[in-house]
């Protein structure tokens, strides 16, 4: 393939609404050391990638900048020093920092952020899993330390990162205790959950009883109050806040605020159990590139079930 000079991004030139994210013609990225080349089939919505658009994480990315942290696609060049990816490799990954984009056709990525995609995978599956699947295994298996017969409590759990985090913790024979909206309660029972609660109409915490683990991808009032669910020993695993440290020791629990990595065995190991048909992952729509403001609109309304998905071949 010809590598064309310039490529489509979605960028934002200064923090606000998603009417901010407008896709403009910027110049192909070149490789540094251990870079690849991706020809971008697909790159998800996640949670970050809405925070930096409104605040850069209160300033820490200042704009301009293309948005995006996972991705689909295929290897059109490798940096001089990659030996294990190759051209024409369909790979997947996230990045280790939001510094730089994937809402683009092209993106350079550290080789080390990415793995082969498994075949029957489709593109907009192996976009979305990165970000929240990474999450969801941190926190449920590394940090929850979650074990068989241990009660879990995943608030959250319709979402993008609660509902890996809940099969995972079936998974490993765990009892799942979950809340969300109720419209997001279906798709939790047919992955077989069966106590689940709406927090709008039900204080979940009393609901839950004593439990092992609690995973929090909420944060807010969620977080600390969570604290009183746990068993002495306990595990709190917030994606989103700093616990209460103070609260913590005093009840005999540990509580982390988790910032999830890019680990390449654990990606493996998720890819797997998808291919499997052991974990499921909904994507809810599937946009343009063109489209990335109405799907950063559309994440931030709750009105998608499922993970949102663009496609910059569109
Ligand atoms: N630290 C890390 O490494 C890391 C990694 C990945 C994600 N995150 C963060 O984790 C958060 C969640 O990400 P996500 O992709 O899972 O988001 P998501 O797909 O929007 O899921 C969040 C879910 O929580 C529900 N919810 C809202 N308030 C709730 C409450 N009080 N109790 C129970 N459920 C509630 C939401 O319902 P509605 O949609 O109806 O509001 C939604 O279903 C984001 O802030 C993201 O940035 C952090």
């Amino acid at each position: 393939m010809d590598i064309p000079t310039t490529m489509r991004a979605a960028r934002i030139h200064a923090y606000g609404g998603p009417e901010v994210l407008t896709v403009e013609e910027v110049p192909v990225p070149s490789l540094a050391p251990g870079e690849v080349l991706v020809e971008v089939l697909a790159a998800s919505v996640n949670g970050a990638d809405l925070e930096l658009r409104r605040s850069g994480f209160d300033g820490y990315y200042e704009p301009p900048r293309t948005l995006g942290i996972d991705l689909c696609g295929v290897v059109r060049a490798v940096a001089e020093d990659v030996e294990r990816l190759h051209v024409g490799d369909r790979i997947h990954g996230r990045r280790s920092s939001a510094a730089r984009g994937t809402y683009s056709t092209f993106a350079a990525v550290d080789a080390d952020d990415l793995i082969a995609v498994p075949a029957g995978m489709e593109d907009s599956v192996a976009a979305a899993v990165p970000v929240v699947g990474l999450a969801a295994w941190h926190a449920v298996v590394e940090v929850g330390r979650t074990a068989p017969g241990d009660r879990v409590l995943i608030h959250g759990a319709g979402g993008g990162v609660g509902f890996l985090a809940a099969q995972f913790a079936r998974h490993l024979g765990a009892q799942v205790i979950a809340s969300d909206v109720a419209e997001a309660h279906a798709a939790l029972r047919d992955i077989g959950v069966t106590e689940v609660h709406d927090f709008r109409t039900t204080d979940v915490i009393a609901a839950a009883g004593t439990v092992e683990v609690v995973i929090d991808p909420v944060g807010g009032p969620v977080t600390d109050a969570s604290l009183a669910a746990l068993s002495e020993g306990g595990r709190l695993v917030s994606l989103v806040a700093e616990p209460d440290q103070d609260t913590a020791r005093r009840r005999g629990v540990t509580a982390t605020m988790l910032d999830s990595w890019m680990d390449r065995g654990h990606l493996a190991r998720i890819d797997e159990l998808l291919v499997a048909g052991a974990v499921t992952l909904e994507v809810g729509e599937v946009l343009p590139l063109e489209e990335a403001a109405r799907a950063h609109e559309l994440a931030e309304s709750g009105a998608v079930r499922g993970k949102i998905v663009l496609d910059p071949r569109r």
